[in-house]
């Protein structure tokens, strides 16, 4: 079909709250590796898919899913080799008493889980997010996510719910060069568990992203999270990461985002990358939640944790050992972030680069004093990128951010097409 054949096809089959990326609408057919291809066999570098972790269409991966489907798909009331060697190896990837999994399909699964255990735990409904947080597009989670019920067809948020700033120190209220910012910043945590007290709808969770992906592509003060779980386990509620994004080697230095914060969580919710683009999730969280969790309610989920998913994460876990793809998101990532800080010396339209890993993001501002947030123009760089073959896009609360967060078998040479590319963008744009 021609681009605008299944353009109209859209228009009258699918609802319209779905976007499409890019003014250029793309029509993909094939991927390999950090690549994605159009009808026409243009090649484009992908610099933003999370969920292809391994690489778009990794043969290891493919192979172990033809294997398993070709054998046997079912649930998880019949015995499976796979589902108990997947639990272990993927938690043996966790700290702490973090040995329990549940197996489920989309990262909004796997926090609305994650949140029903928390409850089921402490008993409380009261929950704190990071503002401009989004966790999924459940009710519950809509319902956390200040980025989806603050915005358009939005609204107030809940009672039970309570918003705090994230701990960004290039535009939040405490600086990169506050060295208490984190104590700053987790006092918000403190004085909400305070007031939610007084509402007599107490705490019981306490949900962050390790690294914050929708609210700009920010890496917490250092420090940041410790404080809050502090606050948080002292009031006797749980703390959940939100993994979804970040986790499996992303960041580089850590297999976790959370490690990179020093802390233990008490629930760990993963999704996106764990299948490499299969519909794979889960929640992972210590003998004793899961254990207060069984209270007699059966846990049923159709889908979740069947043999061919867990072949596919257990194939997804090889290619990231076997490849080393941790230790080249660190390598590769770390050159990156220096290429992007080399240009941010050039360009005042470049306000921050930040990140850690292959989880970058670099926040375009019209003043460096006012940090005016350039939108438009971060918007209009995505678009002359993607005319140059680069895949980008923008986030944030002020949609100023162009994150980059591609598979991890992106190369050195990946990234200097991508800083080549945004160094003559951005030279044109100033010329103008
Ligand atoms: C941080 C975070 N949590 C949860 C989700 C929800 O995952 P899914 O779209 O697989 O339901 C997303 C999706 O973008 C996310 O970014």
């Amino acid at each position: 079909m021609t681009k605008s054949e299944i353009l109209s096809l859209r228009e009258k089959h699918l609802g319209k709250s779905l976007s499409i990326s890019y003014n250029k609408p793309l029509k993909i057919v094939r991927g390999e590796g950090q690549y994605l291809f159009d009808e026409e066999g243009r090649a484009f570098l992908d610099c933003v898919n999370n969920v292809c972790h391994v690489g778009h269409c990794h043969p290891h991966v493919v192979e172990a899913a033809q294997n398993q489907i070709a054998q046997l798909n079912t649930n998880t009331r019949y015995l499976h080799d796979n589902i108990v060697n997947y639990a272990r190896r993927l938690t043996d990837k966790f700290p702490g008493d973090l040995s329990v999994c549940m197996f489920v399909c989309t990262g909004s699964e796997a926090n609305e889980l994650a949140l029903r255990m928390a409850r089921t735990y402490t008993k409380r409904k009261g929950v704190i997010v990071l503002n401009a947080a989004y966790h999924g597009h459940t009710t519950a989670l809509i319902d956390i996510s200040p980025y989806k019920h603050e915005g358009p067809g939005g609204y107030p948020t809940p009672e039970y719910v309570h918003k705090v700033t994230i701990s960004d120190g290039y535009r939040g209220p405490h600086k990169y060069d506050d060295p208490n910012a984190a104590h700053r910043y987790a006092s918000e945590v403190k004085a909400a568990i305070k007031k939610a007290q007084m509402n007599e709808m107490p705490i019981g969770t306490f949900i962050a992203e390790s690294l914050v992906s929708c609210g700009g592509q920010v890496e917490h003060a250092p420090g940041y999270l410790e404080k809050a779980y502090d606050y948080v386990r002292e009031a006797g509620g749980v703390c959940i990461a939100d993994e979804v994004q970040v986790g499996f080697g992303r960041v580089g230095s850590h297999f976790w985002g959370f490690e990179t914060q020093g802390v233990i969580p008490d629930i760990v919710t993963v999704g996106k990358p764990i299948g490499n683009g299969h519909p794979l999730a889960a929640v992972i969280t210590t003998p004793e939640i899961a254990n207060a969790f069984a209270n007699g309610m059966e846990y049923f989920n159709t889908f979740g944790g069947n043999p061919v998913s867990c072949a596919i994460g257990l194939a997804v876990l090889d290619v990231i050992e076997q490849e080393g793809l941790q230790a080249r998101a660190h390598r590769v990532g770390s050159y990156l972030k220096e290429r992007l800080s080399e240009l941010k010396t050039k360009y005042s339209l470049i306000g921050d680069v930040r990140g850690r890993g292959l989880f970058l993001g670099v926040e375009f501002v019209r003043d460096q004093e006012t940090l005016e947030p350039a939108d438009t123009e971060a918007s209009s760089i995505v678009e002359k990128m993607r005319n140059r073959g680069v895949l980008l896009s923008t986030d944030g609360p002020l949609h100023n951010v162009i994150k980059i967060k591609p598979p991890l078998q992106f190369s050195q040479e990946n990234a200097d097409t991508l800083v080549d590319n945004l160094d003559e963008v951005l030279a044109l744009n100033a010329t103008k």
